[in-house]
């Protein structure tokens, strides 16, 4: 399989983002009214006056009264400046090492990774993927697991010794499909480092052909049904999983996001439904090629796959031969991450994003109640749909996904859920990403990480998407964080208070909205917050996947990077900052808070990095240990 039908169409794009990819691929109608939008700026500016007095408490959500500069500042380490090197820079105090690196081999029969060719589909399986994303560590015993996403590849590094940097034969397509899922790896601590147990029996890796099982509303329904599965309850894989989620149950939740990039049609003339198209399945893929070596990404010959795609996938950590499980239930979108919470009833309540330009922001509850050191194996295999409506007064409200609010069935709002939302008039949004809920009191935070679309064209499904109360700047190139309380301190409440934690901006650029609002200073300014986690003492750590060109609008900000935020005074410090090229983008902490592990994503993605390697070595995705000099506490 040495020529590629997609592959001169592509190769110019081998080195796009997905957003950026997305907009060249599928440019949408400009819809524009003009004065509508000036109107919705007008407030906006009335809404930012309310938020300048952040940290004063008055707006709505009962922060605390005192100022960051009145308040002794809960973060204790000195700010690191921006900067473009090509390593991992923190404060003084900390260091980093390396845990895992795209490549390296789990077994002993597995082999080094090998510079020059960027391995094979044979070596791939058995090593960590590619792309780390977001990641959970699990402990029994003296066992400690990290089970870490590996979100997709960047074609122009893995496929880098090929002359097209794409894939040229069904091994490379063997390999890609390798470097995606999930890594399931034991890791062990000696002389202040991590690392990876090779041959460890709980080691194990999750690719886009690992068996998965359907479970929910959806399972074996018509849109699930294929050649290969004619009941509709078995899949095969897992990719792109961008965050992820945990339960107090002990499983990982991997989240499916652009899932679509990655079909493609042998037969030019065939015309993706609607019902793909709301999803951005298209004729051609991103530069993958895998339905030239496996047709089941075909979607002229198989339409019902890219139903199979979307969902959250919980998976034992622990138990190296069981079987995934997607969550229909839990609705088919570009799934970010999965924030799971058990509300004062029992009841799971998982806050879940769809990151794409003007789509919504998610809740699921659960049917049953969860059960302490009971079987809650099935707790998040049935239960309710709701999606956020956010009014412009600081109020908002969960609207219920059904049957008599959609004229859907549940399996089709399970599939379809999007559309089904978008039915409900539920609010567009700005690139749902992360979700992280406080773990001290009932408030949950959301990063919006940009919308260039914003005030320009509406969604996917042709939502207005003018200016509105969480959104409140057209083209928002910087991003924001908004913050809900559920009515009543209860999660399974219908009603909530919102406001902004922060609006991401440039004060050494801008003097309007796009400056940021009070808490962000030419010292701590970033663009685009994406990953999102809580430690256990109520910090807020965000990652950035932003534009580092660091100039014009981002002059000053660097590249990507880590901050962290105190919730009650709104202070905001910069705490990491990544090498040359890459998104920050995965946390999770060791049960004693002394190691913080974060994840390294595609370095170098436009050919310039060498990190972590350095001189001419290939850049390597990883997840770093961060550890304070003393072995403290990190947050
Ligand atoms: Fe994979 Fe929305 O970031
Ligand atoms: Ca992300
Ligand atoms: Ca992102």
């Amino acid at each position: 399989m040495t020529n590629l039908t997609n592959q001169t169409t592509v190769a110019k794009d081998h080195d796009l983002s997905f957003d950026d990819w997305d907009e060249v691929n599928s440019p949408r109608p400009e819809l524009c009214d003009f004065d509508h939008v000036v109107d919705k700026a007008m407030s906006r500016r009335g809404f930012l006056g309310a938020l300048t007095v952040f940290g004063a408490s008055s707006f709505l959500m009962g922060t605390s009264a005192l100022t960051p500069a009145e308040a002794a500042s809960r973060l204790s380490f000195e700010q690191v400046a921006a900067n473009t090197l090509d390593t991992v820079t923190l404060p003084k105090g900390y260091n980093w090492s390396i845990v895992a690196t795209w490549g390296q081999p789990l077994w002993s029969r597995g082999t080094e990774f090998d510079e020059a060719t960027r391995g094979t589909g044979a070596s791939q399986e058995l090593a960590f993927g590619d792309n780390t994303d977001g990641m959970a560590m699990f402990v029994d015993g003296d066992k400690h697991v990290l089970a870490i996403n590996n979100e997709y590849t960047n074609r122009s590094i893995i496929y880098g010794a090929r002359e097209s940097k794409l894939p040229e034969n069904a091994d490379d397509v063997r390999k890609g499909k390798a470097a995606h899922g999930v890594s399931v790896v034991e890791v062990k601590e000696a002389g202040g480092r991590w690392n990876i147990v090779t041959d460890s029996p709980l080691n194990r890796r999750i690719t886009a052909d690992t068996p998965m099982e359907l479970t929910g509303p959806a399972r074996g329904h018509d849109l699930l049904k294929t050649a290969a599965d004619p009941s509709g309850t078995t899949s095969l894989g897992t990719w792109n999983n961008c965050g992820n989620g945990r339960t107090p149950w002990g499983t990982y939740l991997a989240c499916e996001e652009n899932f679509n990039g990655y079909f493609s049609s042998s037969d030019e003339n065939y015309k993706p439904s609607a019902e793909l198209s709301r999803y951005g399945v298209k004729t051609k893929d991103w530069g993958y090629a895998w339905a030239t070596a496996d047709e089941r990404f075909d979607i002229s010959k198989h339409p019902h796959e890219p139903n199979r795609a979307g969902y959250i996938v919980e998976i034992d950590p622990f138990d190296p031969a069981s079987t995934p499980k997607k969550r229909t239930a839990m609705g088919r979108f570009k799934h970010e991450n999965a924030e799971l919470v058990i509300a004062s009833n029992g009841q799971a309540v998982v806050y879940m994003g769809d990151d794409e330009r003007g789509e919504f922001l998610y809740k699921f509850v659960s049917d049953g109640t969860y059960a302490v050191g009971g079987d809650n194996s099935d707790l998040l295999e049935t239960g309710s749909l709701f999606v956020a409506k956010f009014n412009d007064d600081g109020t908002g409200e969960w609207l219920a996904l059904t049957p008599e609010t959609t004229g859907m069935s549940r399996a089709e709002i399970s599939i379809h859920t999007r559309i089904a939302a978008s039915k409900v008039g539920a609010t567009t949004m700005d690139r749902p990403e992360w979700v992280s809920s406080h773990p001290k009191k009932a408030e949950v935070y959301c990063c919006l990480t940009n919308n260039k679309n914003r005030g320009v064209k509406p969604n996917a499904g042709g939502d207005d998407t003018s200016v509105n109360g969480p959104n409140p700047r057209e083209k928002n190139n910087y991003g924001q964080i908004v913050r809900w309380q559920p009515e009543g301190g209860d999660h399974v409440a219908s009603g909530f208070n919102w406001n902004l934690f922060v609006l991401a901006g440039n004060p050494t650029v801008h003097s309007d909205a796009y400056a940021g609002s009070a808490n962000v200073n030419a010292d701590n300014m970033f663009n685009s917050p994406d990953g999102l986690a809580f430690d256990t003492t109520g910090l807020l750590w965000i990652q950035t996947d932003g534009n580092y060109k660091n100039e014009g609008d981002f002059a000053g900000q660097g590249n990507n990077q880590m901050l962290v935020g105190d919730p009650e005074t709104g202070e905001i410090k910069r705490f990491l900052v990544g090498p040359k090229e890459c998104e920050v983008t995965g946390i999770t902490w060791s049960p004693d808070r002394r190691t913080l592990f974060v994840g390294i994503q595609h370095p170098g993605e436009k050919s310039n990095s060498h990190f972590p390697g350095g001189g001419a070595s290939v850049p390597r995705s990883c997840v770093i240990a961060i550890k304070r000099d003393d072995n403290g506490l990190i947050g």
